[in-house]
């Protein structure tokens, strides 16, 4: 029947032990914190990775080892994700290592916080840059890649995934990070057009927005009892998320077990986005 796909009844995809078996994944900013986990989880999924660096390389080669061992392929590939030549690049290289591309995980991220008064334009620029603009760079290389290999069915039902790692500050305002929020905003909607956009070519495209996560990004906000105490404040689940958590829900929706879910976010997050002030009755 036309618009039935059909139900796929046995084969890698579907068997429950490496769920992304065969598949080709690309994970930006993967060489650390979040990016890192997720790209392990993927290899341990059975994907083939590629793990995208801005700067350390030993770092990078490090976690391509690692992933190694565990019995899939693995290359660190270098790029700035704001550059559009160096992401052309990287997905240059990444096509050549492993024939095409069926997961990429828009991960790279950064903040360079500042009260609006003394925030430069330079600050403002390089956080829309790599957190926004990299997220579309990336996006639109996928795609094209998907688009001109067409359909894989023995690895996935859908023609390609993207998971856009965002923030609880796509909703969350943050006085002093004006620019990261924005970035932020920006992720969401710029994932929920592409979701509208590609849904009839079946490509997903969906959002991940992690909460506080032990990770070196916000080592301030839990690195001493005091901090850590005052982040609990605005977690009501009472424990900092680990990028493990993050790493579960991305291979998740990555794979076969999500295909009806696109164009949404989902919140790993320890219930931040509740209204944790709300806690006591208000
Ligand atoms: C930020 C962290 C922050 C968390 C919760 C994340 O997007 O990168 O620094 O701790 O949001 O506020």
């Amino acid at each position: 029947m036309e618009g039935d796909f059909g139900r796929p009844e046995r084969g890698p995809a579907r068997d429950g032990v490496r769920p992304l078996h065969g598949q080709k994944a690309l994970v930006t900013g993967a060489s650390s914190g979040i990016g890192r986990a997720v790209a392990r989880a993927l290899a341990e999924a059975g994907a083939d990775v590629a793990v995208n660096y801005a700067r350390g390389e030993t770092a990078a080669e490090a976690a391509a080892a690692e992933f190694r061992a565990l019995g899939v392929r693995a290359v660190a590939v270098q790029a700035d994700v704001s550059r559009e030549d160096e992401v052309e690049a990287m997905f240059a290289r990444t096509l050549t290592a492993f024939g095409t591309l069926d997961i990429l995980v828009n991960n790279a991220g950064l903040q360079q916080d500042a009260p609006v008064e003394a925030m430069t334009l330079e600050q403002w620029n390089r956080v829309i840059g790599v957190n926004l603009t990299g997220q579309f760079l990336c996006a639109r290389a996928a795609v094209r890649e998907f688009k001109r290999r067409g359909p894989r069915p023995e690895v996935s039902r859908a023609l390609g995934k993207i998971v856009c790692v965002s923030s609880v500050h796509e909703v969350i305002p943050w006085a002093g990070h004006v620019n990261y929020a924005a970035s932020k905003g920006g992720v969401m909607l710029m994932m929920k057009t592409l979701a509208q956009e590609l849904a009839g070519d079946r490509i997903r495209v969906v959002g991940v927005a992690p909460g506080a996560i032990r990770t070196p990004i916000n080592r301030a906000a839990w690195d001493t009892p005091e901090a850590y105490a005052s982040l609990m404040t605005l977690i009501p689940y009472k424990r900092i998320g680990e990028p493990e958590d993050i790493a579960a829900a991305v291979t998740w929706l990555a794979s076969d077990a999500a295909d009806y879910v696109t164009g949404t976010t989902l919140f790993v997050d320890g219930g931040m986005t509740l209204y944790p002030g709300f806690e006591a009755g208000g």
